[in-house]
């Protein structure tokens, strides 16, 4: 079932958990993905980056290959197609006229007076057609589709404006998190995310899910975060797994087995995080 996301982001704002977030990348991502999260019954955002959408192909063949996954596996979850950190207008209005339920607008180059324009613009096309719409304030820092950002924290009464302009369903305030991995330990500030969560009353989102102990974690859902982006961490563990493999297995060449052989580390990592966003414990 295809959700836009806004009951499962309300009621995990309610209910003080995150929806997860998980960046797909090729056609076995996003079915492990899928599988796992219809296995523990968990609603999924599957994350496109514009680079990933590239390496794929595009916004038709991602989408049809959801669409695909969802009927042949017989998915029943909610399942929302967003659009990580799109640039541009065009870019979004592509991925919505392609059947996405969900963009992220990233005007975190921009100044607040552009991202807010920017921003707008989107959200003109997408509320019409049903798409949610998140929007950034401040820039997230590290590295993404091998782009390298400054982290930039964002301000209060920036968050508040940009919000009551654009009428954005959800943001991505930058509060300390980076994508990929930490270089030492996040410094999120959890007094600016409470008061931006208590001012606006909209769903907060967490990029940079990676690497994040999971005490910080609990404290972000605390403090009003109710979606978190993973996907380095998967990467991570995929990796670790399939490295080994190849090693002892140098005569394997089929690379259904090669790429498989990564799938239960990568799985349990997934696993784990839905259990950490349940923030059941
Ligand atoms: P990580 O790769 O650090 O998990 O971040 C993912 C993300 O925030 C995608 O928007």
């Amino acid at each position: 079932m295809k959700t836009n996301s806004k009951n499962e982001l309300y009621d995990a704002l309610s209910k003080k958990k995150a929806v997860p977030h998980f960046n797909i990348n090729n056609l076995e991502w996003t079915k492990w993905i899928l599988e796992v999260c219809q296995e523990m019954q968990e609603p999924v955002v599957l994350g496109v980056s514009e680079g990933a959408s590239r390496y794929m192909g595009g916004f038709e063949t991602i989408s049809c290959m959801v669409n695909g996954l969802i009927n042949d596996l017989k998915i029943t979850i909610p399942v929302c197609l967003h659009v990580d950190h799109a640039t541009s207008f065009e870019t979004c209005k592509e991925a919505i006229d392609h059947g996405f339920t969900s963009v992220m607008i990233d005007g975190s180059r921009h100044n607040l007076e552009d991202n807010i324009a920017l921003t707008k613009q989107v959200v003109a096309y997408a509320h019409p057609r049903g798409v949610w719409v998140e929007g950034e304030v401040g820039a997230i820092g590290g590295s993404e589709d091998g782009l390298d950002n400054e982290l930039a924290y964002a301000k209060v009464e920036d968050c508040i404006t940009f919000v009551k302009e654009t009428a954005v369903d959800s943001l991505a305030p930058a509060l300390g998190s980076v994508h990929g991995l930490y270089k030492g330990e996040p410094h999120l500030d959890f007094t600016r995310m409470k008061e931006i969560s208590e001012r606006l009353k909209i769903p907060l989102v967490l990029h940079g899910g990676t690497g994040i102990p999971d005490d910080l974690i609990r404290k972000a859902i605390s403090c009003g975060i109710a979606k978190i982006n993973v996907n380095t961490e998967f990467q991570v563990a995929w990796h670790n797994a399939v490295l080994p493999f190849v090693r002892d297995n140098p005569l394997v060449y089929d690379p259904r087995k090669v790429i498989k052989s990564g799938e239960p580390a990568m799985k349990d990592a997934v696993r784990n995080k839905i259990e950490l966003f349940r923030n059941e414990k």
